[in-house]
């Protein structure tokens, strides 16, 4: 295998410009993952490239699948589907074995089962999607109005990343016609904007709150630098996820909540456009080290807001998407190195604890993929 030619990319100034080349390239870089990863669950690839290969139910299983169907729904090309077909059976397998399922089965069974059963109408799938909203509507705590994250830490504990398993709650409601899910759905998004994000348009992990009564406790930092820092990926998950929100129910609540979060976000950004894992983790941030899941996913948000806001906002917001983009593509990407697994380097994962520091993140790559198909003319939607 040799290099992929990023020639055509190299002196184009803009994103428009270069997208078909772009795409181009990244079917050929597809079609190389398929066989480089097989039947692994990918997640991290370090300095070797070569992705792992974690658990059924580790929340970042859903993320290959997704780059397939829709690399399938874009292309027509068969082989993708064909790759993305078994996913959902093997979480559903997982779910009635032993179950390790948490609040991220959004994250899971929304770019399989859910994208499945849209894209071919596949019975099981609509089933397995049903399945995983039922279980993350009850994990909803009404007292606080918020849904309860992992297993095993405390039972009143919330955290932003479940902005972005909303959707499986909105798609269930639409589905079955039971506006129970788009209750929860939205009275969560409502904690999210009255406890997560900040005024100045900041966001932190965790927010802990007493389940009994719901009141909040405290803030905390999780894979932040501290219950009062600013955790990039976790603002990309509030700017995507209550842009999703506000597609689901028109609310322009969550539009604002989205937009806020999207200001404070490029304002932070360094001269690339390429996010620090933290905004607050030291000052000056230089040699602190990026994160490209939060770049990617931060972008691929940004489109949904351009989408919602037609004229001058709306197209500084695809401006800013294309910019982080087109960053990502030539300063990040792995082209160069045939032998790599992933699309992208130089991702995040949990800086506080030590782990996936600088390495390549499977969900990196999925919102790179799902933000360059929305470029593309990409209308339907995973999340
Ligand atoms: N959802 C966990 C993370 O963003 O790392």
């Amino acid at each position: 295998m040799t290099a992929i030619d990023t020639s055509k990319w190299e002196r184009t100034a803009g994103l428009p410009e270069a997208l078909p080349h772009i795409w181009e390239a990244l079917q050929v870089k597809v079609d190389r993952m398929i066989g480089q990863i097989g039947t692994k669950s990918p997640h991290v690839a370090k300095e070797d490239g070569i992705y792992d290969d974690i658990r059924y139910d580790w929340w970042t299983s859903g993320f290959w699948p997704g780059i397939l169907w829709i690399m399938h729904e874009l292309t027509g090309k068969e082989h993708y589907k064909e790759a993305a077909w078994g996913w959902d059976e093997k979480f559903e397998q997982k779910m009635i074995q032993d179950n390790n399922f948490h609040h991220d089965v959004g994250f899971q069974f929304l770019p399989t089962a859910v994208i499945k059963h849209k894209l071919t109408g596949d019975k099981d799938g609509l089933r397995r999607g049903l399945q995983a909203a039922n279980f993350l509507a009850g994990r909803f705590n009404i007292a606080g109005n918020f849904l309860r994250a992992w297993n095993q830490e405390k039972i009143g504990w919330s955290i932003v990343d479940s902005s972005m398993n909303l959707s499986i709650l909105f798609w269930a409601a639409e589905q079955i016609g039971d506006p129970r899910f788009d209750h929860i759905g939205r009275a969560h998004a409502d904690t999210v904007v009255s406890q997560f994000i900040r005024p100045d348009g900041s966001v932190n992990h965790i927010v802990s709150f007493d389940a009994k009564t719901g009141e909040r406790i405290e803030s905390l930092g999780g894979q932040g630098a501290g219950p009062h820092s600013s955790w990039s990926r976790g603002a990309a998950w509030a700017l995507h996820g209550m842009a999703n929100v506000y597609r689901y129910t028109g609310d322009t609540k969550y539009l604002r909540a989205s937009q806020q979060v999207a200001h404070y976000f490029l304002a932070c950004l360094p001269d690339d456009y390429v996010a620090h894992w933290d905004f607050r983790a030291a000052d000056p941030l230089d040699g602190e080290p990026r994160d490209t899941s939060a770049a990617s996913c931060a972008a691929s948000g940004l489109l949904e807001l351009a989408e919602a806001l037609p004229g001058a906002l709306g197209a500084m917001y695809r401006r800013a998407a294309e910019r982080i983009l087109l960053s990502l593509t030539k300063h990040y990407a792995t082209w160069d190195r045939p032998d790599h697994e992933a699309i992208l380097i130089a991702g995040t994962g949990n800086k506080p604890a030590g782990q996936n520091v600088d390495v390549s993140l499977i969900y990196g790559d999925y919102y790179y993929v799902e933000a360059l198909a929305k470029l593309m003319g990409w209308k339907t939607r995973i999340f």
